[in-house]
C-alpha cells in the first residue's frame, strides 16, 4: 500500500504486484451472493438502467452469435437468447457456470456455456458476430490478453460492447487531494471492502482495475479495433432531479459503454 486506505476502497500501484487478477477461488467466496443478486433481481441499477444500455446494440437485430464474456450466472446470455441470437457465455468460476446451466436445463434456450478464462478462449478465429463483457474485463491485471483473444474470436466488422465503472469518476479526487493525477493516470487496482447492494454484503472483497480513458481507448486500438461509441448511461435529468432513490445513489457518472469494431 502507498497510500493511507480510504474508507470505501483501497488503492494500490500495481508495479509491485505482478499479476492480481483474481483467482476463480477468490471469486467462488461471492459467487452465491452473487447468484441470489441476480437470480432476485435486486440490483436497481442493472434493473433500472444498465441492462438496457448493454443490449442496445442487439436490439432489432436477430440471430447473431454472441459471447458473454465473464458471463457470471448467465442472466445476459438468457436476455439474448430470448431476443434471437445463439448465445454462449463463458467465466472462470465453476458456481457460475453451474447456476447457467441449471437456468438452461430448467427452460432450455439453447445457450451455451463453458468454465474458462477470458485470456485464452477455447473458441476458433472468427466465430462470433458480438462480443459482450458486463462489467468483466475490468478485474483482469492485463486486459490487453482478454481483447487480443476478443479479436481473434470475433468476425471482421464484429462488434465488442465492453460496460464498466467509468474510470473518469472510479477514484475519488477528495479521497487523493493533491495526488489524484498521480493515481489517475496509472494502472492501479482498487479494492473494496466487499459488494454493497440494496443493503446485502458480499462476503469477500473485490477488486478491479483502474486505467485512465485514454489507456483504455489505445488498448482497444493497438489489439484490433476502431472505437464507434462511447456511452456514459444515465437515468436522464428529469430523473436525476426528481427521483430521490436516483439523487442519492447517482451522485457522479458511475458507468461507461465503450463500443469497437474489429478491423
Ligand atoms: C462482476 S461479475 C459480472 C458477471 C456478469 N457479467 C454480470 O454482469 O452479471 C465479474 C465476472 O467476471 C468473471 N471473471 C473475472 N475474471 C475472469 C477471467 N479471467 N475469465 C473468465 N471470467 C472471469 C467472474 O467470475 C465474474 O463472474
Amino acid at each position: 500500500m502507498e497510500n493511507k486506505p480510504e474508507k470505501s476502497y483501497q488503492i494500490i500501484k500495481t508495479g509491485s504486484h505482478k499479476d492480481w487478477t483474481q483467482k476463480p477461488a477468490e471469486w467462488q467466496a461471492n459467487a452465491d451472493f452473487w447468484i441470489k443478486i441476480i437470480t432476485e433481481n435486486l440490483d436497481p441499477f442493472r434493473l433500472k438502467l444498465t441492462n438496457k444500455a448493454v443490449l442496445e446494440f442487439f436490439k432489432g437485430k436477430k440471430n447473431l452469435s454472441v459471447l458473454d464474456a465473464g458471463c457470471g450466472e448467465g442472466y445476459l446470455c438468457r436476455q439474448l437468447a430470448k431476443s434471437g441470437h445463439k448465445t454462449q457465455g463463458i467465466d472462470f468460476n465453476p458456481k457460475l457456470i453451474e447456476a447457467a446451466l441449471r437456468e438452461e436445463n430448467k427452460k432450455p434456450l439453447g445457450v451455451k456455456y463453458a468454465v474458462g478464462d477470458i485470456k485464452k478462449l477455447p473458441y476458433k478465429n472468427a466465430s462470433f458476430d458480438a462480443i459482450l463483457s458486463n462489467h468483466s474485463i475490468n478485474e483482469l491485471d492485463d486486459p490487453k490478453k482478454a481483447l487480443f483473444e476478443f479479436s481473434r474470436v470475433l468476425k471482421r466488422g464484429g462488434r465488442l460492447i465492453m460496460f464498466f465503472l467509468h474510470p473518469c469518476f472510479d477514484l475519488n479526487p477528495n479521497d487523493l487531494k493533491g495526488i489524484f493525477p498521480q493515481y489517475y493516470f496509472q494502472k492501479v487496482k482498487i479494492t473494496r471492502e466487499c459488494y454493497l447492494v440494496s443493503g446485502i454484503r458480499s462476503p469477500s472483497a473485490y477488486s478491479y482495475l483502474h486505467l485512465s480513458l485514454s489507456e483504455w481507448l489505445e488498448l482497444i486500438e493497438k489489439t484490433g479495433f476502431s472505437l464507434e461509441k462511447i456511452k456514459e448511461p444515465h437515468p436522464g435529468i428529469p430523473v436525476m432531479k426528481n427521483d430521490e432513490w436516483w439523487r442519492i445513489n447517482f451522485q457522479k457518472p458511475l458507468f461507461i459503454l465503450i463500443q469497437a469494431r474489429k478491423n
